[in-house]
């Protein structure tokens, strides 16, 4: 079905196109926070003219964030920013139906992977938008002679924003980055909602296994982690917590979960989740004194966090138990089983967030957008948070979108947080 009047594109069948219009059509409905920003960009333009390299999850929601960023002006070029999250339908409509050129295939090989992130960069972007800092990674690292052509970007994730500070701190970055997650608005409900219900989706959807009664191990207590032990509670599962920050352990203790070192939660587990951005958080050792049946499964952003070549190292044979669950047989005669071949299982094996979440990371994208255009000669080479006033203006928006109100600070109520001098 490719025509003339389609942009440059590799995907997988454009045939899926009109599946996809539909799907993104229904994200839509859940995303109004979005669709009144399209709304305003179509009548102000504010990114006319300026080419964006986007490096994301090819989701209906990112549909709908393309969508948005095409309606304010700018030409998007889109890669995957993980080879197996790309909605083939999703790509598809955005070439032949919104005419955004998009360069992902669901389950594309490393070269393939990295060959997409090349035909972002051939478009030669003025602005980035990454979900994990590849593109700004790979713009660093292999053409360098691009970097200065680039006037801002903005970043989705955590681990994507913790490379961009180490590479501020070593003096390597060569333009300034908003740092998205960073917004209350954004790692609020994305990582701690979205991730929450989302990773329990992936799951059950991979392994349809009854999470009562269960023993479910959560590996890192930060915004996923929370949000995912919380969700787990409520289907009844029994959860422990790994940290290795002391607060965030303390907090898992005074929210009413057990606490334990991975080398112990090892032993009782029939769930692990690893939701830390860190890299072999459950190794050989622990693989060793697992249950037999234990499943394993990471929400973090890599897939280094669970150990997998000494996983197939210590293993005999390994088989594909059902889509998105391979078994490991053990020497002596445990099985364990490993989802989404250790990438994010919320990704992997479900739709990834909800859209009505995906709303807030994706008004903060845009926001962001519309900011670093109009801004970026006053920013310096640095990783910046969303300006406040987008924080507090998507909050509103999403309150009224959900047809709540709130007070307002009455003129004595302002003075009165103002002064010092009032007392009892
Ligand atoms: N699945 C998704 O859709 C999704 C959404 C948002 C973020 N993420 C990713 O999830 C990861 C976590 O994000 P976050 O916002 O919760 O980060 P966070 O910084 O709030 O939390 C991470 C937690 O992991 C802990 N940790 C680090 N190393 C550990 C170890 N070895 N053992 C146990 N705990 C350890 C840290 O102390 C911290 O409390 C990141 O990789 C992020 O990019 C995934």
């Amino acid at each position: 079905m490719t025509t003339t009047m389609d942009p440059a594109h590799d995907v997988t069948d454009l045939g899926l196109a009109s599946e996809g219009v539909r799907r993104i059509e229904w994200a839509e409905r859940e995303m109004p926070v979005l669709r009144l920003i399209r709304e305003r960009f179509e009548r102000d333009r504010p990114l006319a003219g300026l080419r964006i390299g986007a490096c994301l999850h090819v989701t209906t929601e990112t549909a709908n964030l393309m969508r948005t960023l095409k309606a304010g002006g700018a030409e998007v070029v889109l890669a995957a920013s993980n080879p197996l999250s790309t909605k083939d339908d999703v790509a598809a409509a955005l070439v032949a139906e919104y005419g955004i050129a998009v360069h992902a295939r669901r389950g594309e090989d490393r070269d393939t992977y990295y060959a997409h992130l090349e035909a972002v960069a051939d478009a030669h972007p003025q602005l980035t938008m990454d979900d994990g800092c590849d593109l700004v990674s790979l713009l660093h690292s292999s053409r360098p002679g691009q970097v200065g052509e680039v006037l801002a970007g903005t970043e989705e994730t955590t681990t994507g924003v913790i490379r961009l500070r180490a590479m501020e701190r070593a003096g390597a970055l060569g333009f300034p980055i908003v740092a998205v997650n960073e917004a209350n608005t954004k790692h609020f409900f994305d990582n701690r909602y979205g991730t929450g219900q989302s990773t329990i989706d992936g799951i059950v959807r991979a392994t349809n296994i009854l999470l009562a009664g269960k023993t479910f191990v959560v590996c890192g207590y930060g915004w996923c982690g929370r949000g995912l032990a919380d969700r787990a509670r409520g289907h009844g599962a029994h959860v422990v917590v790994v940290e290795v920050d002391p607060l965030a352990a303390l907090q898992a203790v005074m929210d009413g979960f057990r606490v334990a070192p991975i080398a112990e939660a090892a032993t009782l587990g029939d769930f692990f989740v690893t939701a830390t951005g860190n890299k072999h958080v459950i190794r050989r050792e622990h693989f060793e004194v697992m249950k037999d049946g234990a499943v394993l499964a990471n929400t973090g952003h890599f897939d280094v966090e669970v150990d997998i070549p000494a996983l197939r190292d210590l293993s005999t044979s390994s088989t594909v138990a059902r889509p998105h669950v391979e078994r490991f047989d053990m020497a002596d005669g445990r099985g364990l089983y490993l989802l989404a071949e250790g990438r994010l299982v919320n990704l992997a094996a479900a739709e990834g967030h909800p859209a009505s979440v995906m709303d807030m990371s994706f008004a903060n994208q845009a926001l962001s957008a519309e900011y670093v255009a109009g801004n970026h000669a006053d920013l310096e080479p640095r990783v910046y948070t969303v300006p406040r006033e987008i924080d507090d203006e998507i909050a509103r928006l999403k309150l009224e979108s959900m047809a709540f109100a709130i007070d307002e600070l009455t003129e004595e109520q302002r003075r009165y947080m103002d002064t010092w001098d009032e007392g009892t």
